[in-house]
């Protein structure tokens, strides 16, 4: 198990100079990882990872999640460097969705670099992951930092319309089952993808991974 400085961020995820700050924006958040987030069908479960001792998370160590118990469609939030981590088990209807949409999006290919992804977040535009079913972000909204509710199915929000997705209570951004932000939103940058890979099918190391 590997563990990271406190004080440092990595390039993966820190944003660029003159950027947002992420881990400042965590801190306003940081109330809304411990408890739920809502979830338009129940709420979703927070999920403690294993692996590190408590001062060893707080100081940024790579923490393991269990996803083998994300039903497609449900989505757990895990805690890394204190923020929340959402992994959502897309269903293929979602997937297909998620290919359609990108005339709607602002940055559908997530050219903007404000939060850098990682390379294996870029392959495949339209779903931001390693692997299309499991969808794995930082749950903090790229505006100012608040906490987006959802996921929501397609045409259950108001704020969403037709589209599936995530809204922030705070300004009305939205965002799609990537983490793509819809057009004319306050939000102008995509939700940042962690460092992360899997170990086995059924574990995600978060904070971690293997590009170099
Ligand atoms: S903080 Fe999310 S829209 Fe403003």
């Amino acid at each position: 198990m590997s563990s990271s400085n406190a004080s440092a961020m990595p390039p993966e995820t820190g944003p660029a100079e003159g950027s947002v700050d992420l881990e400042r924006r965590a801190a306003i958040v940081s109330s809304a990882v411990v408890g739920c987030v809502g979830l338009a069908a129940g709420a979703v479960p927070y999920v403690a990872s294993w692996g590190p001792s408590e001062r060893e998370k707080a100081a940024g160590s790579a923490v393991d999640v269990d996803i083998s118990g994300i039903a497609p469609g449900k989505m757990l939030i895990a805690e890394w460097r204190g923020k929340p981590i959402w992994i959502l088990r897309r269903t293929p209807e979602m997937i297909e969705e998620l290919r359609s949409d990108a005339d709607r999006l602002a940055d559908p290919l997530s050219k903007r670099t404000a939060y850098p992804m990682p390379t294996y977040a870029l392959k495949d535009p339209a779903t931001r992951s390693i692997k299309p079913e499991l969808l794995v972000v930082v749950g903090i909204c790229t505006h100012l930092g608040c906490s987006p509710s959802g996921p929501f199915p397609a045409g259950e929000n108001a704020q969403l319309g037709a589209d599936a997705g995530f809204v922030c209570p705070c300004h009305g951004s939205t965002f799609d089952l990537a983490g793509r932000v819809f057009k004319n939103k306050p939000a102008a940058d995509n939700l940042a993808v962690p460092p992360h890979r899997y170990l086995t099918d059924s574990t995600i190391r978060i904070g971690e991974d293997t590009q170099a």
